[in-house]
C-alpha cells in the first residue's frame, strides 16, 4: 500500500502530493511544524501540539486557514486512510506560494498545509534501542527557539555530524551550558534528582518534556528547573531526552563518557514506563469516545 499524504485539501498517493517551487517554506523556510506520534492509531497528546501550532502561528503572524478542530479531523482521516498503526504525523503550515521572490508576507495569498505519516516503532522499540549516544556541539540557532520554525538548518548539520561519529543525537550548548537535544529535550539525573533546563526562548517547549514533568510532579519525584553544563552532564548518574517521536531516550554516552554503568538508569526507566502509559491512555480515551 502506498503512503498517502495530505496537502491544502486533497488526500494524494505521496508521490503526486507536491507543492509549488515557490512555496514560501522552500524558499524561506517561512513556515511552521509539529510532529506528534502515534499508537495503535490513535495520536498522542496532539491537542497539546496543536495548541503549541496554534502559538507558532501567532508568532509569524499566519491564520490557520481552517480550524484547530478540522485540522485534527483531517490528521484523524490522514491515518485511517494510511492505515496507520504507530509511528509519527508530520505537519507544516508555510506562509503559501508567492507570486515573486519577496521578502515582505505576499498579500492575499492563502498558507500551505501539508501532513505526511511516518511508519516506525515509538512504543514498541526494542530494549537494544533504548540506549542512545550523544554528541555535544555548539548551538547555532536563531534566538527564537520557542517557535517550531522549520528552518531546521543548524539541527540537520548537527545532526548529520553526530550521525559520522556513532551517535544518536546531538545535544547543543551554549556558553558551555546544554540548551536542547537536536530534535528533543535534554535532561540529567544527579543522584536523584531530575535536572532540565526552564522553558523560555532559548529552548522549545517540549510537548513530551511538559507530560513527563506533570508525571514528575505526580510522583512526587526530586526535581530542579536549571541550566546544567556539559561538565555535569558528563558526571550525571542519569541522562535522558524526550520528544513525540521517542518519548523518554535513555542516554548511556556523552562525548563517549559513559553515563552511570553504561545502561538505562533506574529512573529513566521509572520514567519511560510512566510515559509509556500516559501515551496509552490516549488509546483508551479515543475508544471510549
Ligand atoms: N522535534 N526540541 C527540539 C529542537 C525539537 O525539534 C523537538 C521535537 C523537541 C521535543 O518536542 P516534543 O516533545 O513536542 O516532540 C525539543 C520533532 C520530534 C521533530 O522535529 O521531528
Amino acid at each position: 500500500m502506498k503512503d498517502i499524504a495530505y496537502v491544502n485539501g486533497n488526500f494524494l498517493d505521496i508521490n503526486d502530493a507536491k507543492v509549488s517551487v515557490k512555496d514560501r517554506g522552500l524558499l524561506f523556510g517561512d513556515g511552521v511544524y509539529e510532529v506528534a506520534g502515534v499508537i495503535e492509531g490513535v495520536l498522542i497528546d496532539n491537542w497539546a501540539h496543536l495548541r503549541r501550532l496554534e502559538r507558532s502561528l501567532d508568532y509569524i503572524s499566519l491564520e490557520l486557514p481552517i480550524d484547530l478542530k478540522t485540522l485534527s479531523e483531517v490528521q484523524k482521516e490522514l491515518i485511517f486512510r494510511n492505515n496507520m498503526k504507530e509511528g509519527t504525523l508530520y505537519l507544516h503550515v508555510t506562509r503559501g506560494e508567492s507570486q515573486q521572490r519577496e521578502f515582505e508576507f505576499p498579500k492575499d495569498v492563502a498558507p500551505s498545509i501539508v501532513m505526511f505519516v511516518q511508519h516506525k516503532k515509538i512504543l514498541h522499540i526494542s530494549q537494544d534501542k533504548l540506549r542512545a549516544k550523544v554528541m555535544t556541539l555548539p548551538d547555532l540557532r536563531w534566538k527564537r527557539r520557542d517557535i517550531k520554525s522549520i528552518a531546521l538548518l543548524a539541527q540537520v548539520l548537527a545532526k548529520q555530524t553526530a550521525h559520522e561519529n556513532g551517535c544518536d543525537e546531538v545535544w547543543m550548548y551554549e556558553d558551555n551550558f546544554i540548551t536542547e537535544g537536536g530534535s528533543s529535550n535534554a535532561f540529567i539525573i544527579q543522584k536523584n534528582k531530575l535536572i532540565s533546563r526552564k522553558t523560555n526562548e532559548t529552548i522549545l517547549s517540549g510537548i513530551t518534556r511538559q507530560a513527563v514533568l506533570k508525571l514528575v510532579e505526580q510522583e512526587s519525584l526530586l526535581f530542579e528547573e536549571r541550566p546544567f553544563s556539559i561538565e555535569e552532564a558528563y558526571q550525571a548518574s542519569e541522562a535522558f531526552y524526550t520528544s513525540a517521536s521517542v518519548f523518554v531516550m535513555p542516554v548511556i554516552s556523552i562525548d563517549e563518557k559513559i553515563i552511570g554503568d553504561g545502561n538505562p538508569g533506574p529512573l529513566t526507566i521509572k520514567l519511560r514506563n510512566l510515559y509509556e502509559n500516559f501515551a496509552k491512555s490516549f488509546i483508551n480515551q479515543e475508544n471510549n469516545e
